[in-house]
């Protein structure tokens, strides 16, 4: 799409030539069409068998083995709406590839009305479906929706070989221009040091600064670009969490409870999967007693990047500000329940 787009773009110049270009980008768009649409069946099925794996251990409490409704041990446990019929062909069938894709990996928003985040009509926001952005690599969230497809008897047509493709080819160009930018850096600031020689005055940096701010750029754009093939082809990794300060006074650790309440329903959907009281789902323990059990620090750090400490839990990281996870660590402070006469059994995992 973007190729054509571009290549329009040039046309309409009337530079000499742009004709031609255009013809040349459509024939190679048509061979990679050819090329990804011969991508071959042996590749489909090995991208569905990778999504199923990962769908059974990230999706199936909630979804069920084969996405339908009360199948998951978790689904009757979850607050409304319920986790959707995957099965559903008639429903399903609405969205596109692109779609499932972007909700399962996006940003949380907080649903409270008036004070919550400005939702748009077409953006999916229901807290308690997780994201898992900020857990597995785009290629795998890829193979996840080919699983999911497949679940309502249809097949993933999205091009992933072709977007691997174009986030290789935008790396590259952002390289050579960014090579480009340092060359022309490289020799401004080899003429303004040779010509203070001849003056025998300071070398003037000014005379570098439109050189030096064009490399600058080009550095940011080539390290985008690292970035987005990185979290393509692997899962996303973070800085350690640095220990956060919890100190504060009685009545703005109040205040921040209460903004954590809030936002562990309305925002981060943590009752999904975490029970307090008789409500919330079963995926993870009962936060009843984190108040006595859980300290803050530990909190902040655990919801931040679970993966850091456990590779392989079931808790996705949830793309947590560290003031949200400040309040929300204030706020399983306040839960001091009882200890229970009996101890609740522990869900199967
Ligand atoms: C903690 C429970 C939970 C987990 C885990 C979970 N989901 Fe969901 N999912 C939900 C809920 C709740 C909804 C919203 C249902 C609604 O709005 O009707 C939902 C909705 C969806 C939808 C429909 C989106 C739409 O636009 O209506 C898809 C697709 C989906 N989930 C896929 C997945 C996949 C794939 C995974 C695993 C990577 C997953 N879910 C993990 C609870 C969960
Ligand atoms: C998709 C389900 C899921 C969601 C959503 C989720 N968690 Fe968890 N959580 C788990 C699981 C599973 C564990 C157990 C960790 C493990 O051993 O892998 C856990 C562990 C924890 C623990 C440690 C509990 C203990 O007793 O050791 C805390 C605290 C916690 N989660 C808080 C939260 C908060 C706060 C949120 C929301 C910001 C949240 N979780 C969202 C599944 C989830």
């Amino acid at each position: 799409m973007k190729a054509v787009a571009q290549a329009t773009d040039g046309a309409r110049m009337g530079t000499t030539g742009s004709r031609r270009r255009l013809v040349l980008a459509a024939a190679v768009i048509g061979i990679a069409a050819a090329v990804g649409g011969a991508g071959c069946a042996l590749f489909q099925s090995e991208q569905v068998a990778k999504g199923k794996h990962l769908y059974e251990h990230y999706c199936m409490h909630c979804h069920g083995e084969h996405g339908q409704q009360n199948e998951g041990y978790n689904w009757n446990q979850m607050p409304d709406p319920k986790p959707k019929d995957l099965s559903n062909k008639s429903e399903m069938s609405t969205f596109k590839d692109e779609e499932i894709f972007n909700t399962v990996s996006r940003d949380m928003k907080d649903t409270t009305p008036e004070i919550g985040d400005k939702i748009g009509d077409d953006d999916f926001a229901v807290p308690t479906m997780p994201t898992f952005k900020y857990t597995l690599s785009e290629e795998e969230i890829w193979a996840i929706v080919a699983y999911v497809r497949t679940l309502h008897g249809m097949q993933l047509t999205y091009n992933v070989e072709g977007r691997k493709k174009e986030l290789t080819d935008q790396l590259q160009g952002a390289q050579q221009r960014f090579d480009q930018a340092k060359q022309t850096f490289d020799a401004a600031e080899k003429k303004a040091s040779d010509e203070a020689e001849k003056s025998g005055k300071d070398v003037d940096d000014a005379a570098t600064a439109k050189e030096q701010e064009a490399m600058g750029a080009a550095a940011k754009e080539l390290e985008a670009a690292k970035t987005a093939v990185a979290n393509f082809t692997a899962r996303p990794k973070f800085a350690a969490v640095p220990r956060p300060d919890m100190t504060m006074a009685a009545d703005v650790a109040a205040k921040q409870a209460e903004v954590g309440k809030r936002l562990y329903s309305n925002k981060y959907g943590c009752n999904a999967c975490h029970r307090v009281g008789e409500e919330g789902g079963v995926v993870g323990p009962a936060l009843d007693r984190a108040g006595f059990r859980l300290n803050g620090t530990w909190v902040v750090r655990w919801i931040k990047y679970p993966q850091s400490m456990k590779p392989e839990t079931r808790m996705p990281n949830l793309g947590i500000s560290d003031p949200d996870a400040k309040a929300i660590a204030m706020y399983l402070g306040t839960l001091q329940a009882p200890k229970p006469e009996k101890p609740i059994e522990k869900p199967a995992s």
